[in-house]
């Protein structure tokens, strides 16, 4: 069984990697030639914990190939994924120009029978008009079916969740589809559930709508305990304790980013839009998370009204921890707006830097350790949890001009930040006010 992958970003190339990892005869696709010049290479032009290990691996067992070349790969593919991007178009929809390129590669290129499978998220109905793409333009008579795999994995942890997910969902309109799909994937013992291709399209939109939607009800709880003094930690933990509502993502924080929940929210209420559902509660989600991402700037500026000349210190960068992706990263919004404010910022992420430096306000300037980033900084401002920052010494912090912190992440106790006389401002808790030394009479 030869397998293309048509995308090697975050998805496309762990699905390839982890495909040929199982055993599969794999070649990842990709328009950009820098990319597939370094991947050939061995290095991955991602940041994603142990993929770099599994692409070495597979390159060195011939299991694993990279290249520009549609042609070159898909010809003698018997399945092919799509795993391109689906962006935001202005209106919160989906943008299916790559979806629409990848299914016009295949039709090029093809000389035998194949699957496509289609990984990308895309829009109820996608994978209807990738068929008639195809079978509109081949003017051959092979054939080619068409199955929804949407793809659950979780930046920084990809790889392991490729091995250990909760579901590979199958949609499809054939038992040879089926039994194709489900062979392939056997062997990551992960439980498969196998349905409609609409209802998979659907299951992958409504998956991470619901996941927005948790996120955005606790970042609202955590609100209002600020103004009624209760502790959203304590909140978290004594609803997560039953079992219907479950622990996961009942973190509060300064909301959602990253390249799916921002995107795939706004898309479900444009999917629901097109069929005249005004969905009210997706809305809203959306709406408080926006909210949420300022909040942190909110809070400085009650401790700071006038932000000129201030350094600010910037930690963490990435959208979450242990990725390197900025895409919808609060970091974007918060250093535009004490740019915007007259505040020189100092920036340090372990990870995202590179990344960062092509995405933020070129007035940022980036530190090579927190020490450096916080040294004569007027307040410390932590936008993403990475254990790094989680695990500093708070003696770090006398190192600012006056030891202000805000964090938007929850990454320290507030007791001990109290014991280091470190005034500490974070979401849905006490406030640790600094302690103030009395000079004795
Ligand atoms: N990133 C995630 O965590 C995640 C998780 C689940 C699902 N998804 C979905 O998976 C899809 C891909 O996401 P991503 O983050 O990997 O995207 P990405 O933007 O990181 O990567 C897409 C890649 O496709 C390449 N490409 C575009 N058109 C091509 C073509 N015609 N031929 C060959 N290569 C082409 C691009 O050069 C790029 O390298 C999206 O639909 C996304 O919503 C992403």
């Amino acid at each position: 069984m030869k397998i293309a992958v048509i995308g090697t970003g975050y998805v496309g190339l762990v699905t390839g990697v982890s495909l040929s990892e199982i055993g599969h005869d794999v070649v990842c696709i990709d328009v950009n030639k820098e990319k597939v010049a370094k991947m050939q290479k061995g290095i991955s032009p991602i940041y994603e914990p142990g993929l770099s290990e599994l692409m070495t691996k597979n390159i060195a067992a011939q299991r694993l190939s990279f290249t520009s070349d549609h042609r070159k790969g898909l010809q003698q593919a018997d399945v092919i994924y799509i795993a391109v991007g689906t962006p935001e178009n202005a209106d919160g929809s989906a943008e299916l120009s790559f979806v629409v390129q990848a299914a016009e590669n295949i039709v090029d290129c093809i000389e035998k029978d194949v699957i496509v499978v289609t990984k990308s998220t895309v829009p109820v109905g996608t994978n209807d008009m990738i068929k008639g793409i195809i079978q509109s333009q081949l003017t051959s008579d092979l054939k080619v079916e068409v199955v929804s795999n949407p793809e659950f994995l979780k930046e920084g942890s990809a790889i392991h969740d490729s091995f250990h997910g909760d579901r590979i969902v199958i949609g499809a309109d054939s038992e040879h589809a089926f039994n194709v799909i489900e062979k392939i994937n056997q062997p990551f013992n992960v439980p498969i559930f196998k349905t409609d291709i609409k209802s998979a399209e659907m299951i992958k939109y409504a998956s991470n709508a619901f996941l927005a939607t948790k996120i955005s009800f606790i970042n609202e709880i955590s609100n209002i305990c600020e103004l009624l003094g209760a502790n959203i930690e304590n909140v978290s933990t004594g609803m997560g304790l039953d079992q219907r509502i479950g622990s996961q993502f009942l973190k509060a924080g300064i909301g959602y980013g990253g390249s799916c929940f921002p995107k795939d929210t706004k898309a479900l209420i444009q999917i629901a839009g097109n069929v005249a559902y005004e969905f009210e509660l997706l809305k809203g989600v959306v709406n408080v998370n926006k909210k949420q991402q300022g909040l942190i700037i909110r809070k400085l500026n009650d401790c700071l009204p006038n932000l000129t000349g201030k350094k600010i210190a910037v930690l963490g960068l990435a959208f979450k921890p242990n990725t390197d992706d900025l895409r919808e990263s609060a970091s974007i919004l918060v250093t535009d707006e004490l740019i915007k404010q007259g505040a020189e910022v100092v920036a340090y992420d372990p990870i995202a830097m590179d990344n960062a430096k092509n995405v933020l306000n070129s007035s940022v300037r980036y530190a090579d350790s927190i020490a450096e980033a916080i040294e004569n900084s007027d307040a410390a401002l932590i936008l993403t949890d990475w254990d790094e920052i989680k695990n500093v010494e708070l003696s770090v912090f006398n190192k600012m001009k006056t030891p202000l912190v805000i964090d938007g992440r929850n990454c320290f106790l507030v007791k001990d930040m109290e014991t280091h006389g470190i005034e500490y401002r974070s979401i849905g808790r006490p406030v640790a006010a600094k302690q103030i030394e009395v000079t004795p009479i």
